[in-house]
């Protein structure tokens, strides 16, 4: 008996430390070749596929890894988001959930390879871009810059500990790293050379000091700066011109590998936006292309996941939220489902494996279930459940308060209230309910840019509440520095005359269960914003999406993890469940509606709804019969777009000033096309270069294509070069001339401007001749 079981351990020892996977064991190297990465010497073809191990319950881990091999690929590349490691300054975590090494072994046990992107910004839609919220306790603060020694030392002590769990896995030391990235889409920032130079050299002394760098910008920007000792690779979205792409690159670097270090596979969601898809014949053309120029990729998403909790982003401007499913329109779905687009992958890949390679078998599928009708029957209502209160005289956004995520609530009694009053708020971030008396007198929106509500008669010496819910921290481009709550003044205007509220109360409702579980609960109905509470008994586990659609706006715990916000305006109108959060016997569910459920009841559906929008939220930017008047207006500029992709710059004849601006697409470049499509237009302001879209306001667009895929007339300056504004192509299909009209947020001097076309492969909607208008006042619409 003992012999058999000395055997049997022999075997294990042997399974665990002999070459049952193909990626490296001993130490090995990774570099770069000429026109070729080498690994261990010999010419190797990256085939990467982006997972956010963040974005996935723990133990489904090792599914979604094998998932990725069954796809094709030889390798997982992973962000690491700061924010989750260091939710508190100085307390660090990589344990159960954080735990990157074990992933990362994970990986390595599956015989892949790894790409670690450890920031110390990364976007990626989750929250501030991985930037820890406790950075804009620092009033002053200066993000991803040299100049804020405080942003750098914390960034270089991050990067430290990050170090001490991944240094070790190093392909050098017998690991799976193969290469570490330097920051992201710096180029899409920044342009400070010594700064890029500076993290390259904190990663390396983090103990990335074996493994090979690189960066990753757009073949548009990537030369706006230099980085010694780091491979430079481009990213781009589905359906793109592989060649085009790669054309400047191969000039400025003739000898180097080609990399797409992020190819794009579907798109994240907006609430209040249409559902993002990419199909499947847009994006695996280019695929097949990289694979047959032995380009090395990385999809992303290969599976996107979900940003649970508080951890979706935003974009702005203007300000828009992430949704909380992260499904991406990926290979491979949220709930770690193979789709049509897999397969597709799957298909394509098979044919390109290198020495030593095999296809993964394809993982089995996660159960799912059907949660039969729960109904909620106790409520807690918020007002009756304030926490501690602090007080303040001015007022202050929540991270001076020392809370990161969730609501807060602003509370004042009021002086005394002239007849025709208003609040106006500077400025609110980011949905807000506004109470005279308890009395909610209504909301305003950041993405529609509220900031002003008329008060009621009798508002004199009235109880004013303020309930702010924060909906993410934007991820993206010059506004990453966003605070929550209210983040400078409310003032109480009659006429021309002003005064600014002080002498505040304030209540935090952070995210933490152990926060929620303390509301007292009793049975009944109440209105308002009110926590609810209902259990569920289950004869057995598995994942579903609970259905959310007759509720308002929030946040979900299921047995006390959070599963994310929710908002009844879609396009996701369920929140993803994993089975492992679910027990047989008794489950506890609590919704925190900030708004008001019209049904207090949820289920749990088998499929995902992502595509179901509030129909009255669709922020199409045209009322319908409404048309605009250009007939007495007299064109800034006008000309004729060279054909073919890439980005055409026109100057005009002198400066002009004005803040709306009309432009007005007369034709396209083949004399039958009926449609407009524009990936991008930058404004060029008196130093030649791009102005600031922060203020930016699509305020008229004739005709936007919103059903196939988002295309609305906002993706023209999301300053993304590969999403695009098409005019309407389902259903009608209405012909040219095209119009966009833009509210510049103020007067602005104007050079010139800049036209992207559509970048994903097809020339559809490419624009010959165009007029553009610059006026002072708003164009009669
Ligand atoms: C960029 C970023 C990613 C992600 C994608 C869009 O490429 O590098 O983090 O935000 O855009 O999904
Ligand atoms: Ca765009």
């Amino acid at each position: 008996m003992i012999k058999i079981f000395k055997a049997f351990l022999l075997f294990l020892f042997i399974l665990c430390f002999t070459g049952q996977s193909e990626a490296q064991q001993k130490p090995g190297d990774f570099t770069v070749g000429n026109k070729a990465f080498l690994l261990n010497g010999k010419p190797f073809v990256v085939r990467a596929a982006e997972l956010h191990y963040s974005r996935i319950p723990k133990e489904y881990w090792e599914q979604r890894i094998q998932l990725c091999k069954a796809m094709g690929m030889n390798t997982v590349c992973i962000y690491l988001f700061w924010n989750s490691h260091e939710q508190k300054q100085d307390v660090f975590n990589f344990e159960g959930q954080n735990d990157v090494a074990e992933f990362v072994r994970l990986i390595q046990k599956n015989g892949m390879y790894c790409i670690v992107r450890p920031g110390p910004y990364v976007c990626a839609e989750w929250d501030m871009g991985g930037l820890p919220w406790w950075l804009l306790k620092k009033k002053d603060v200066k993000l991803r810059s040299l100049d804020d020694s405080f942003f750098m030392e914390r960034t270089r002590k991050f990067l430290k500990e990050a170090g001490k769990q991944l240094a070790p896995l190093q392909i050098q030391n017998g690991g799976n790293i193969i290469m570490v990235q330097v920051e992201n889409e710096y180029a899409t920032y920044g342009s400070d050379q010594k700064y890029m130079e500076t993290i390259r050299d904190a990663v390396r002394a983090a103990g990335f000091d074996k493994v090979q760098l690189f960066r990753c910008d757009w073949s548009s920007n990537f030369n706006n700066y230099k980085l010694d000792g780091v491979a430079t690779t481009l990213n781009f979205g589905a359906g793109s011109n592989v060649e085009n792409q790669f054309k400047e690159f191969s000039k400025v670097y003739p000898t180097a590998p080609l990399m797409c270090s992020e190819y794009w596979t579907g798109w994240f969601d907006h609430w209040g936006r249409p559902h993002e898809t990419r199909s499947i014949d847009s994006f695996i053309g280019s695929l097949k292309d990289m694979m047959d120029r032995k380009v090395s990729f990385s999809l992303y998403m290969a599976h996107g996941g979900t940003s649970f909790g508080q951890w979706g982003g935003a974009n702005a401007g203007p300000y828009s939220a992430m949704a909380t499913s992260y499904d991406y329109n990926a290979p491979i779905g949220e709930q770690g489902n193979t789709t049509d687009k897999f397969f597709a992958v799957r298909d394509l890949l098979k044919n390109y494996l290198q020495e030593g390679e095999t296809l993964g078998e394809i993982p089995a599928a996660k159960k799912v279930i059907a949660i039969p009708t729960i109904e909620f029957k106790e409520v807690a209502s918020l007002f009756n459940n304030l926490p501690a209160v602090k007080q303040t005289e001015n007022i202050q956004s929540m991270e001076f308060f020392d809370h990161g995520w969730g609501r807060i609530l602003y509370r004042i009694k009021l002086p005394k209230v002239a007849g025709k009053s208003k609040l106006v708020i500077t400025e609110l971030h980011d949905w807000a309910t506004v109470f005279i008396n308890v009395k909610a007198i209504g909301k305003l929106d950041r993405r529609r840019g509220d900031n002003t509500i008329e008060l009621p008669e009798g508002s004199s010496n009235a109880q004013l509440d303020i309930l702010v819910e924060a909906t993410g921290r934007v991820n993206y481009g010059e506004a990453i520095n966003d605070r929550k709550g209210i983040t400078e003044k409310v003032e109480l205007v009659n006429g021309e005359v002003k005064q600014e509220l002080k002498n505040w109360q304030v209540y935090n409702f952070p995210v933490d269960y152990n926060f929620q579980k303390k509301a007292k609960f009793k049975k009944g109905v109440t209105g308002g914003p009110a926590w609810h509470r209902a259990t569920f008994i289950l004869t057995e586990t598995g994942d579903t999406f609970l259905d959310l659609s007759t509720w308002g706006k929030g946040m979900v715990w299921v047995n006390g993890n959070n599963l994310g916000r929710f908002w009844k305006i879609g396009p996701q109108q369920t929140l993803f469940v994993p089975g492992v959060w679910l027990k047989k016997g008794v489950n506890e569910l609590i919704i925190l509606d900030v708004d008001q459920p019209s049904n207090r009841t949820v289920k749990g559906l088998t499929a995902p709804i992502l595509d179901k929008i509030n129909p009255d939220e669709s922020l199409l930017h045209r009322t319908k019969g409404q048309t605009l008047v250009l007939n007495n207006e007299l064109p800034i500029a006008t000309g004729s777009f060279a054909a073919g992709s890439g980005w055409k710059s026109v100057l005009f004849d002198k400066t002009q000033r004005g803040q709306y601006l009309c432009f007005e697409a007369v034709d396209g470049q083949s004399d039958k096309e009926l449609l407009a499509a524009v990936a991008e237009l930058e404004l060029l302001g008196p130093n030649g270069k791009a102005i600031s879209t922060l203020k930016w306001r699509i305020i008229y667009a004739d005709s936007e294509e919103i059903t196939s895929a988002n295309h609305a007339a906002d993706k023209l300056f999301d300053l993304q070069e590969s999403t695009f504004w098409q005019s309407q192509t389902t259903g009608a299909k209405p012909g040219y001339p095209h119009q966009v009209v833009m509210d510049l947020g103020e007067q602005t001097s104007l050079t010139g401007f800049r036209y992207l076309p559509r970048s994903d492969g097809k020339t559809d909607g490419n624009i010959k001749n165009y007029r553009v208008y610059l006026k002072q006042q708003p164009f009669k619409l």
